[in-house]
């Protein structure tokens, strides 16, 4: 159980808030590149509670500006994409990929000094098909920046991965322990046989699995251990700061997944699921089972036809995101599932979004029961105020907002000897090639 003052304090992502400070330490990832298209207009977007723009300049330069226009804050969401930046529509002031005004054609006889008017100004980069942004000074400098962190799923090939977005209403802490809380999966994404809950792999045999949890300087690594003859069988998941999560695969296919809860606001998170494999192209009927669902019913990801359509599904931040299937409609809750669903709900991230959002976007927490299977949340909600505490009271800066090194880690489902650490035994399966900071154990 966590204080409603605490929690409240935890769900913040404003600017001036200890959370939104200790956020704006970190690069999130945003958008496909694929979605901006050289010249054209700007597309809505919000993060930690700015409302933005995004949009590639004719030079194919990624931006992430403010979205209104200090002059008389008109939207820049219909700004002229031009050479040099955005041009307002309303009077025709300019503004550079910097935020710089350089040009106020209506004012130019009053001698006004454009040079000191200015838009919030991001810093942007772009790997592997993704954009990333970075909220730490908004006059676009990223001369002071660290590498983008180094998460395998972005460090390989866009062949190699599978990313889908969707909006989910509900604030970025209540999204992202959804996640962590490994033990709802055989359960809720369980499959039904006969009445029971029918067994399917060696872990979903046993649903009350031992619990261990360790910090490293990049976040919790929670592992989950059941015994299988004379060995071992863990599961290890993470938790990384500041919004991200990595599971060990669930399907015969040996691609991994995870996610990155993006606060848009303290309301709403931009879920961010990525499937990779590490040496290879996804097999294509993964590719289109993710994209296409199995058999009407979703997968992990939101498929293609998924999306939100409809008069003002566009005007909405990430307008192309928003899932058919919400709150509003029971997230397609379908009785005649049940022979075959547990939860009678319609799909994978289906099941995680009517779970963690269907109640409301920010659950009072002082009035839940955490049991053992909750270690890593409770580690995790532990380590993220602690970080923000530390940031606004000593200027702390967590180890991991610095070093994208850390970053390069898998989560991994190894069977050990009994008598092996399963910290220190897991070593070669979770490290994809970084130093994920075992030496504070
Ligand atoms: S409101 Fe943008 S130029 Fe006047
Ligand atoms: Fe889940």
């Amino acid at each position: 159980m966590a204080s409603s003052q605490d929690y409240e304090e935890l769900v913040e992502v404003d600017a001036g808030t200890a959370m939104g400070e200790l956020l704006r330490l970190y690069w999130m990832p945003v958008l496909p590149s694929k979605d901006l298209i050289a010249g054209k207009r700007p597309t809505r977007i919000r993060l930690l509670g700015e409302d933005l723009v995004a949009f590639r300049t004719p030079d194919g330069e990624v931006c992430i500006q403010g979205a209104v226009c200090p002059h008389r804050q008109a939207p820049l969401f219909y700004a002229r994409n031009e050479v040099g930046g955005l041009r307002c529509v309303y009077h025709a002031w300019k503004f550079n990929a910097n935020g710089l005004c350089t040009g106020m054609p209506n004012e130019a006889r009053a001698r006004k000094h454009p040079e000191k008017i200015r838009i919030p100004s991001y810093p942007c980069r772009e790997r592997n098909g993704v954009v990333w942004a970075h909220m730490g000074n908004d006059r676009g400098d990223a001369s002071e920046l660290p590498d983008l962190p180094a998460v395998e799923w972005n460090m390989v090939p866009e062949e190699q991965v599978y990313i889908s977005l969707r909006v989910q209403q509900c604030n970025w802490v209540q999204a992202l322990e959804g996640e962590i809380d490994s033990s709802h999966a055989p359960i809720l994404h369980g499959r039904v046989d006969g009445g029971g809950l029918r067994s399917q792999t060696a872990w979903d045999n046993d649903l009350d699995p031992e619990l261990e949890a360790v910090d490293t300087e990049l976040g919790t690594m929670v592992g989950a251990c059941r015994e299988s003859g004379d060995k071992n069988y863990w599961r290890i998941n993470h938790f990384m700061m500041p919004f991200w999560t990595l599971v060990p695969p669930t399907s015969p296919y040996p691609n991994l997944s995870g996610h990155a809860w993006v606060p848009i606001d303290k309301h709403t998170t931009l879920t961010f699921m990525f499937s990779y494999q590490p040496t290879e192209p996804l097999p294509e009927k993964v590719t289109r089972l993710y994209r296409d669902g199995a058999r009407g019913r979703q997968s992990g990801h939101l498929s293609e036809d998924a999306h939100l359509a409809g008069p003002d599904a566009h005007i909405r931040p990430f307008g192309a995101y928003w899932p058919t299937l919400n709150a509003a409609n029971d997230y397609g809750y379908d009785e005649t599932l049940e022979e075959s669903h547990f939860s009678a709900l319609p799909g994978l991230w289906v099941q995680d979004a009517a779970c963690q959002e269907a109640l409301g976007p920010i659950m009072d927490r002082s009035k839940e029961n955490l049991g053992a299977s909750d270690l890593g949340i409770i580690r995790m909600r532990r380590m993220l105020l602690k970080a923000a505490r530390a940031l606004r009271d000593d200027k702390e800066r967590p180890p991991s907002s610095d070093r994208p090194e850390l970053y390069a880690i898998r989560a991994a489902s190894p069977t050990l000897d009994r008598d092996t650490d399963w910290r220190t035994g897991s070593a070669e399966f979770v490290s994809a090639g970084g130093d994920y900071g075992y030496d504070v154990l």
